[in-house]
């Protein structure tokens, strides 16, 4: 499964990147608006790491602008999946740049029908928000899995990116489902490294190495 950070932070990716671990970030206007930086030298810096994949979203909410915003974006850098919310112009939108050849998310999917719809217009990516399901009372991860069963069923293939994370568990569960993706935030993806019976191992490795003679 790809792990992507849920970030705008430069310094989070960075320190993900760097340990090499990180296969793509997502960004949305919340997560932009709390770096202070424009849009576009947000994303610069994330695509100028070598991030393979940066899902960057349109704020348009009408077909034409979408495809504006969607084709700006697209030409920004190879790297930008343009991210489109789960309506009706945005559906259409999909379908009209994925024709074009642009790799969409499409974003905000809260249900199945709406994953089978985004596969059937050619997404490249479909984003259930698992953690604001489990936030309403509704299980997030039976989005997932009714999603992957489907796909599975049509041979659909638009990758599903489990979006919306809150801790490690929605990570083991979105990959023992079989999800192709899951992006979280950076809190997240620290606590996927540690294990306290790993710092107390090595910690005690440590202390007995001392007891070998030296030389
Ligand atoms: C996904 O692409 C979204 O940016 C994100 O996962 C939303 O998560 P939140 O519910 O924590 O805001």
């Amino acid at each position: 499964m790809q792990l992507f950070l849920d970030t705008a932070s430069i310094t989070e990716i960075r320190t993900m990147w760097d340990i090499g671990i990180l296969d793509g970030v997502t960004t949305n206007p919340t997560l932009v608006a709390k770096e202070g930086k424009t849009f576009k030298s947000v994303l610069r810096e994330i695509c100028e790491l070598g991030v393979p994949s940066v899902s960057a979203e349109v704020v348009a909410t009408d077909t034409d602008g979408m495809l504006r915003e969607g084709r700006d974006l697209r030409a920004f850098h190879p790297s930008i999946y343009v991210k489109i919310p789960m309506t009706a112009a945005g559906l259409k939108a999909t379908k009209i740049l994925a024709g074009e050849g642009t790799r969409v998310n499409m974003t905000l999917v809260f249900s199945p029908n709406q994953a089978l719809l985004a596969g059937k217009v050619g997404a490249t990516y479909v984003s259930p928000f698992i953690g604001r399901l489990d936030d309403q009372g509704q299980e997030g991860l039976e989005l997932v899995r009714e999603i992957v069963t489907i796909y599975r069923n049509y041979h659909v293939a638009t990758k599903v990116l489990v979006a919306s994370v809150r801790h490690p568990m929605h990570v083991v569960d979105a990959a023992k489902i079989g999800a192709d993706i899951a992006t979280m935030p950076f809190a997240v993806m620290e606590k996927l490294v540690q294990h306290p019976l790993t710092d107390l191992g090595l910690a005690r490795f440590l202390k007995d190495w001392e007891k070998v003679p030296k030389g």
